[in-house]
């Protein structure tokens, strides 16, 4: 396998990195997990913008040009052969003796590696996942792509346990995302998600769904969804670049609606496999020379 650790491409076993790198030592560092399909990265612009927002409020230094980053995402993409592939990138704050405090003239450390995409099985389109719930008990940056995740992976392992899909967070009763999912509901037809703050992540697959319901006029809200909401809604879905849209009809051990994915869903789904199509179809990539 080939990886790319500051500025070069080689294989895994010679991507090293020193213990005393602060993505290690403190997890001081900023991620992104890019979908590619076909070859074609989805939404990579909204990723890397997303990238170098999560830098700028980490006051990590970008090390990179846009124009710079894509020819690194596109030269990891072509290194292998898979032609669905999940592009995960990392920028930590670097090498430096451990101090809390920043240090300085530091190079960031960049990290980037390439699996082959893994969707949700047709069968689990098909038949909808389970998730359990919990406190949403993480910091209050939720809208950073941090790699310090370990409030996200213990809160993961619950339905893990529990042979689910997801875990569903409420802060203060009310419902904010999934341990590494954006969440939406339906309730009377109509799409409902909580808003963009710095209680979730700004997710670009909730975005893609956002825009598919507008442009298929399909009913959609943001507000503050109370748990007790989320636990009598019609649909439950779960977005995220691997995940794609995926449908929630068990809640701690609960049928949501009548137990199988809503008709709501299937629309969903069916106009992002569409949309999906339409991109890989127009194979476009962005100019690495601007
Ligand atoms: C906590 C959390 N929320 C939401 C998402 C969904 O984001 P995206 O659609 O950009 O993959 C993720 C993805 O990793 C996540 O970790």
């Amino acid at each position: 396998m080939t990886v790319f650790l500051n500025g070069k491409l080689l294989p895994l076993e010679q991507a090293t990195v020193s213990v005393l790198d602060r993505g290690f030592i403190f997890g001081d560092g900023v991620y992104e997990l890019v979908p590619v399909y076909s070859r074609v990265p989805f939404r990579l612009e909204e990723h890397l913008a997303r990238l170098e927002r999560s830098l700028g409020e980490t006051k990590i230094r970008n090390p990179y040009s846009r124009a710079q980053w894509r020819a690194h995402v596109y030269g990891l993409i072509d290194a292998h052969p898979h032609q669905d592939q999940g592009v995960y990138f990392q920028v930590t704050r670097g090498v430096a003796k451990r101090d809390h405090a920043f240090p300085k003239n530091v190079d960031p450390t960049v990290f980037m590696m390439s699996n082959p995409l893994v969707n949700p099985p047709a069968e689990q389109v098909e038949k909808g996942s389970a998730a359990v719930t919990a406190q949403d008990n993480r910091w209050f940056r939720c809208d950073i792509k941090s790699i310090s995740l370990i409030g996200n992976c213990l809160l993961r392992q619950l339905s893990a346990e529990a042979g689910g899909a997801e875990t569903i967070l409420f802060r203060e009763g009310k419902l904010t995302e999934a341990s590494a999912s954006n969440v939406f509901i339906v309730k009377r037809g109509v799409i409902q998600s909580p808003p963009k703050n710095n209680l979730i992540l700004p997710g670009i697959t909730y975005d893609v769904v956002v825009e598919l319901a507008r442009a298929n006029s399909m009913a959609l809200e943001f507000l503050d969804i109370p748990e007790a909401d989320v636990r009598a809604a019609d649909e439950i879905w779960v977005t995220s670049s691997s995940k794609e849209v995926l449908a929630i009809v068990e809640l701690d051990g609960k049928r949501v609606g009548d137990g199988r994915p809503g008709p709501q869903f299937r629309r969903m789904y069916q106009l992002y496999q569409e949309f999906k199509q339409k991109v890989m179809r127009a194979g476009k990539r962005e100019a690495v020379s601007a």
